[in-house]
């Protein structure tokens, strides 16, 4: 196994962003990072503070689920104080900058499935949460969590190795964490503050979408629909064309591709 600890100064050492990343607190095991990153948020951290864990006990996935990050998984949360305006945006900026990352340090395309799952070779490798705490128009901090399948043999874990998959196993060897790591904060800051150029994030996403254009089923809540995965909205839901002809506008939920 190469060596690749993540250290505080392993990630900060050569980063050259201008506020993600400037505080790093790296943690050996935690329940949950987003948890802790909540936690320093309403305490006032910096922003652009990142929580690291070399493994997650108790990693919490969208819709409730949980989320394995055994070691040689990168797991962190990083901290922000967007306008409420931004806040839709930030599933776009993280996924894109998974997206960019992986394909700079590992060479593999990288595509992403809606709305923010990262897949390599059509399995996922990447789930993201964002966490807010908003107060009447002003937010009080957001929260973005990102879990990487990096140096994991994914068949170790039965409950996830049908869909999923691991960039060490798709690539045929290790992948620096560290390089990640900086990559994908470099990425994140870049879009970031991007965001006040107008939709080029929202562009950049929609086109990198592997669902528009398919056949899908989408869960959302207790409901289930299928249809064509027509577009996607600024706001980051997605257009379903139901087989009535009917437009349904789907702010959150699940996709499968059907065939
Ligand atoms: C999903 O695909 O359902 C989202 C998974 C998000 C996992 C990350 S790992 C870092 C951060 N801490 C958590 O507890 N969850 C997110």
């Amino acid at each position: 196994m190469i060596e690749d600890s993540l250290s505080a100064a392993a990630v900060t050492d050569g980063l050259s962003t201008r506020f993600i990343g400037h505080e790093v607190i790296c943690y050996p095991s935690l329940p949950s990072t987003n948890d802790v990153a909540k936690s320093r948020a309403g305490k006032g951290a910096k922003e652009g503070t990142v929580i690291v864990a070399e493994e997650q006990t108790a990693g919490r996935g969208r819709i409730k689920r949980r989320w394995l990050s055994p070691p040689g998984s990168i797991a962190l949360s990083i901290i922000l104080y967007p306008p409420l305006d931004y806040l839709p945006s930030l599933i776009m900026v993280a996924s894109l900058a998974v997206a960019h990352s992986i394909e700079q340090v590992t060479g593999m395309k990288a595509q992403i499935k809606w709305p923010n799952d990262v897949l390599v070779n059509g399995k996922k490798v990447c789930g993201i949460l964002v966490e807010s705490d908003v107060r009447g128009d002003k937010v009080d901090y957001a929260v973005i969590g990102i879990g990487i399948n990096v140096n994991l043999e994914v068949s170790d874990f039965p409950r996830i190795a049908p869909l999923a998959t691991s960039l060490s196993r798709e690539l045929g060897r290790e992948v620096s964490r560290r390089e990640l790591v900086q990559s994908l904060l470099a990425q994140v800051e870049k879009l970031y503050l991007a965001l006040a150029d107008g939709d080029s994030v929202f562009k950049q996403w929609r086109d990198r979408l592997v669902t528009l254009g398919k056949k899908v089923q989408v869960s959302s809540g207790d409901a289930s629909y299928q249809g064509i995965a027509e577009s996607v909205a600024p706001d980051g839901s997605l257009l379903l064309r139901q087989p009535d002809g009917s437009l349904l506008k789907i702010v959150a939920g699940d996709v499968t591709l059907r065939q």
